[in-house]
């Protein structure tokens, strides 16, 4: 059976995708932020995954407010890099893995989550900047195969951090009864805390977002626990993002190791932090 190897959780800023294709990754301004993700990378080389189940959020780009589905899967072959106004992204298309894709699918329907299936859809900053954080720069091709789980956390109402928590449960469940000896990574992305809208706008709350690195690993029950309302109020209204590291924290055992953990802030509006996770066991 597939293997989890370990969960990864990540913010998803545009501009660090722009300072990476504008080479400013040792900027004075930027390198701090870079610095931070070099274990992490590491990490990544030393564990050989095969596929990564990055969850993620569409921020208006190939859903838009008139279709927004609360959880969707990909099930496609290749999903290309969607332009979000600056032209094509110089970045090669991912690789789907259709069969995990659908037996993501099957396992989530019969453990009553009900997700929108996607077969075509193109993916936005949410998946290719954490991508690039943990994989480095891909050359032709990526280093591994994903599966995109997108998550509502645009329209209201956003999904319960609790149900985030339970759906990844269903991931683990699904990635260790699918008939391969393929090695997996959940990624989370999001957050940390940012509100780029309305009264609050460059709101950041860096004690917190400090305590939610520590939390993730080491009380997730109690996070999930929270309202949404809290997570706004915590982290700003796109702070909310951190639902999705519940979705790969789900994923994991009670207990974890984290083996990395690197936090930066400001990364334009956001509180910029890092995780690499793995079972205690
Ligand atoms: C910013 C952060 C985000 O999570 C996002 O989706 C868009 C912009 C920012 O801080 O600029
Ligand atoms: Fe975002």
């Amino acid at each position: 059976m597939a293997r989890l190897i370990g969960g990864l959780g990540t913010s998803h800023v545009p501009s660090i995708g722009m300072a990476m294709d504008r080479g400013l990754t040792e900027a004075p301004d930027w390198k701090p932020l870079f610095d931070g993700y070099m274990p992490a990378q590491r990490w990544v080389r030393e564990q050989r995954p095969d596929v990564a189940v990055v969850v993620f959020n569409d921020h208006g780009n190939s859903f838009f407010l008139d279709k927004v589905p609360t959880f969707a899967v990909g099930c496609a072959a290749t999903y290309a890099p969607i332009d979000e106004g600056f032209g094509k992204p110089a970045l090669p298309d991912f690789d789907g893995h259709q069969d995990l894709s659908w037996h993501l699918v099957d396992t989530m329907i019969e453990q009553r989550f009900d997700p929108m299936i996607c077969q075509e859809i193109e993916v936005d900053h949410g998946i290719q900047v954490p991508m690039r954080l943990f994989f480095g720069e891909p050359g032709a091709r990526w280093p591994v195969r994903v599966v995109p789980i997108f998550v509502n956390c645009i329209q209201y109402p956003i999904p319960l951090p609790a149900r985030c928590y339970e759906l990844g449960r269903v991931l683990r469940q699904a990635i260790e009864s699918f008939p391969s000896d393929e090695r997996v990574v959940v990624l989370g992305t999001g957050g940390l805390s940012h509100q780029l809208q309305g009264s609050r706008a460059g709101f950041v709350n860096p004690q917190a977002d400090r305590a939610f690195l520590e939390d993730i690993a080491q009380r997730p029950d109690e996070l999930a626990g929270w309202s949404r309302e809290r997570y706004v109020e915590t982290f700003g209204s796109e702070g909310a993002e951190l639902i999705m590291w519940l979705v790969m924290r789900g994923a994991l055992d009670e207990r974890v190791i984290t083996r990395y953990s690197h936090y930066f802030v400001p990364a334009s509006m956001t509180g910029a932090g890092m995780i690499v996770l793995e079972n205690a066991s």
